[in-house]
């Protein structure tokens, strides 16, 4: 019996909290732009509420950001945001290795893209989603991308990364994105001098295939084969030349994103290059 009586009210308990921590979290949005980042971080991040409540506590805004976010024909390249980057739910918390940080957190950052997006022009451009739209789903050029999401589209997502700002996992600091050299965004190659040292730092280091395929299959897997066409093209061309691997996987290429050092490692690259080399018979 008292355990029966325990129970409506520990649930009552949980319901209540629950409901005033998600009203304190959509008044805190609009200051959020502000940098008073260290109070979001410092609050109890409920991760379990997240997950279980929060498909029906999203907006109807917040749901067409949603689609657009797992929307993988957004732009050309049949790929969606939630490809790359994780949104702290379960169905992108996995083993895949995705080219981005987790979006959880975005919300509270002050700038994005290291610095290419601060203030007004976060919200302008989804926190930086616009470049993301433009390049890597190829949406618009270089040269449009800040028209490559509409401003209906820009506040659907903005609404969806607020509703994720304390999903599991959520990074609510600002990102130093660890590049080796800034992406040249196009499929320009990058400056050699500043090119060199990051695939040399791949290529030094002796690879493990055994290792390399399950990196392979948990990042490069989403887009390549080794001698078939998926959303990428196939191996069989770029292993003529690894140092092109390397470098494809530091800078990216056209529409194919970089990975950062902490994403991807540099024996982590050596260990995949390794094994694309195995599969090709060199
Ligand atoms: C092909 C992969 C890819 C796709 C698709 C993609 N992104 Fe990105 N995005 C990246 C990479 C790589 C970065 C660099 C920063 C990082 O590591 O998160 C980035 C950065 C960002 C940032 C800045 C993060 C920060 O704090 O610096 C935002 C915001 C963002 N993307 C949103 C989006 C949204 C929204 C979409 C869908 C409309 C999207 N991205 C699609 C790969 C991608
Ligand atoms: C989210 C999708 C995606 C992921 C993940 C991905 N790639 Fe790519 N990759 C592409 C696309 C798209 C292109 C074509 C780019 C272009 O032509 O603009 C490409 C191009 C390349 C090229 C150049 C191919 C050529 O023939 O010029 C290489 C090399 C490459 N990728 C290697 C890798 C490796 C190695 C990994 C894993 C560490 C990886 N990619 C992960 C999408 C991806």
């Amino acid at each position: 019996m008292k355990i029966l009586r325990f129970i409506p009210i520990a649930a009552l308990l949980a319901f209540v909290s629950l409901i005033s921590l998600q009203s304190c979290s959509k008044s805190d949005k609009p200051a959020g732009t502000t940098t008073d980042s260290s109070k979001t971080t410092t609050t109890t991040t409920p991760a379990p509420s997240t997950d279980a409540t929060a498909p029906a506590a999203l907006s109807d805004k917040a749901k067409k950001g949603q689609l657009l976010y797992y929307n993988t024909s957004l732009g050309k390249v049949k790929v969606a945001c939630a490809t790359c980057h994780s949104d702290g739910s379960a169905k992108t918390q996995g083993n895949q290795i995705r080219q981005g940080h987790t979006l959880a957190g975005v919300t509270s950052r002050t700038a994005t893209w290291n610095g290419m997006y601060k203030g007004d022009n976060l919200k302008k451009f989804a926190y930086g989603a616009s470049l993301c739209a433009a390049v890597f789903q190829k949406r618009a050029d270089i040269k449009t991308v800040d028209k490559a999401l509409s401003a209906d589209e820009v506040d659907a997502l903005n609404e969806y990364l607020a509703a994720i700002n304390t999903a599991p996992g959520a990074m609510t600091s600002n990102l130093k994105i660890q590049w080796v050299g800034k992406p040249t965004f196009s499929d320009e190659a990058p400056d050699e001098k500043i090119a060199k040292p990051g695939i040399t730092a791949i290529m030094k280091l002796p690879g493990d295939p055994a290792k390399g395929e399950t990196v392979f299959g948990a990042s490069c897997g989403t887009c390549h084969s080794i001698s078939d066409k998926k959303i990428g093209p196939p191996m069989v061309k770029a292993a003529k030349d690894m140092n092109y691997v390397a470098q494809t996987i530091r800078f990216g290429s056209g529409q194919m994103a970089f990975y950062a050092k902490d994403v991807l490692s540099d024996q982590q690259a050596a260990d995949a290059i390794a094994y694309i080399q195995s599969k090709l018979g060199k």
